[in-house]
């Protein structure tokens, strides 16, 4: 199936972006779960998202998604706890999980503080495919939605640039050791998440610009820009990002 174009919406500020995010993820989610009695989606990490959680967790966002048909996932995590200050999962649970009347068994953490990664990895692979009904040597799954960032490097999810994770061509969850951080990650493969029905990437401020350009416009070069693996996403890819990310585009707002 050929990728669809993206869609880039600029706004004038980040809580702009925030707003409209909120507004995508809402619309998304009943739709979801007016089609299919559930809304699957993978939460991103990082700082930018935490603005979109709170907004998520407030009204009048929060009274519009019935959240006990709602599983959470993570698309990457770090290698600590999930108490540690720098969990991916610790800060979806204190800016909107916690909120929230999400049954605890629809809250799939990223288990990337255990021992053996790889197992790991693979237990969420089969925790992935246990609530899509499926095999878990089957084909991805479509995620109803995946959020993402981009790191200042290109990176997204924990695809960093020439990392191994970038070349595996058939697990949906890999371990992936990021040699620039000296640790470990887990993450979602390219395979799982192109195949999402949306993938809305939020982006802000002006480190991210030049970086922003030539991953929407330079060659293609994934190895180098992991967040150009979009272009293959079989979904709607949303680009949602400030004046600042937007650097020389112009603002459509
Ligand atoms: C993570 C994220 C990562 C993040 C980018 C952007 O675990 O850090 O999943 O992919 O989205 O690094 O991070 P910021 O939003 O903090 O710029």
């Amino acid at each position: 199936m050929k990728a669809a174009k993206p869609t880039i919406e600029i706004y004038a500020t980040p809580d702009d972006v925030y707003r409209a995010a909120a507004k995508k993820f809402t619309r998304i989610a009943h739709d979801a779960i007016t089609q299919h009695g559930q809304f699957t989606v993978a939460l991103s990490g990082g700082s930018t998202p935490q603005a979109l959680y709170a907004l998520l967790a407030d009204t009048p966002y929060c009274k519009q998604i019935d959240w006990r048909k709602v599983h959470f996932f993570w698309g990457d995590e770090r290698a600590v706890a999930a108490d540690h200050p720098d969990s991916n999962y610790r800060m979806a649970d204190e800016t909107l999980l916690k909120k929230l009347d999400v049954p605890q068994n629809h809250i799939h953490r990223m288990p990337a503080d255990e021992d053996d990664l790889n197992q790991a990895a693979w237990n969420y692979q089969h925790e992935i495919a246990e609530v899509f009904n499926i095999s878990s040597n089957d084909a991805p799954p479509h995620f109803d939605l995946i959020l993402l960032g981009m790191g200042d490097d290109g990176h997204t999810a924990s695809l960093f640039p020439h990392t191994e994770a970038l070349h595996e061509n058939v697990r949906w969850v890999v371990a992936n050791y990021i040699p620039k951080l000296d640790n470990w990650r887990m993450t979602f493969t390219s395979n799982l998440i192109s195949q999402a029905a949306h993938i809305i990437f939020i982006v802000t401020g002006k480190n991210k610009a030049a970086i922003f350009e030539n991953v929407l416009h330079g060659i293609y070069q994934p190895d180098q820009l992991p967040s150009q693996l979009a272009r293959k996403a079989c979904g709607k890819t949303f680009w949602l990002i400030d004046n600042n990310a937007a650097g020389a585009l112009h603002s459509n707002q």
